[in-house]
């Protein structure tokens, strides 16, 4: 499996992947474009040798409060490709590109019905927030906000 940022080139491949993992919450095509181009944000793409994308990451920075967070915006693996560690590394990769970018905290939000999804997160050393964002997502779901704090990196 190979590990690098997606550029223009990958919007179809990306637009088409979020389909396949999100039936109801797929991110738009004009969102993708504008999430390729932004400096503010970064998307990380796993492909086989082929040069398929079987996995992406896709994270955002911003600042509050006089610090630098990072956001994870949406993480998936195509469904055939799970449980094989990849989405392990898509989030230790972004993490590393946060923490050159100075980011101290990063935040997710995951949706209160998806239980795997919160599992990996936390096993990654995300921790649940008390707070629970109503109707976060397009199906009316609810989300729970998980984050972690990344260690201080001397230059
Ligand atoms: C959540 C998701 C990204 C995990 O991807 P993945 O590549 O399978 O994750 P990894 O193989 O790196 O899993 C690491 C750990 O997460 C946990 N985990 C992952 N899938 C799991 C499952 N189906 N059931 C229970 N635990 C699971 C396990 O602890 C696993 O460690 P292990 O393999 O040692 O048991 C993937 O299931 C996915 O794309 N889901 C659909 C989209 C989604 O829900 N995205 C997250 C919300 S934005």
């Amino acid at each position: 499996m190979n590990y690098c940022k997606a550029n223009l080139l990958d919007l179809l491949a990306i637009e088409q992947l979020e389909k396949d993992c999100f039936p109801t919450e797929a991110f738009n095509r004009h969102l993708i474009k504008n999430l390729l181009t932004n400096t503010k944000s970064v998307i990380i793409k796993a492909t086989e040798p082929s040069g398929e994308i079987i996995g992406t990451i896709i994270g955002t920075t911003k600042r509050e409060n006089c610090i630098s967070v990072g956001r994870i915006f949406s993480l998936c693996v195509l469904d055939e490709y799970r449980k094989k560690g990849i989405a392990t590394r898509l989030v230790l990769l972004l993490e590393e590109e946060f923490s050159l970018r100075g980011i101290k905290k990063i935040r997710l939000e995951v949706s209160t019905h998806n239980n795997i999804a919160r599992m990996f997160y936390e096993r990654q050393g995300y921790q649940m927030t008390p707070h629970i964002l109503p109707h976060f997502y397009n199906n009316g779901t609810n989300a729970f906000v998980l984050n972690k704090r990344l260690p201080y990196l001397s230059k």
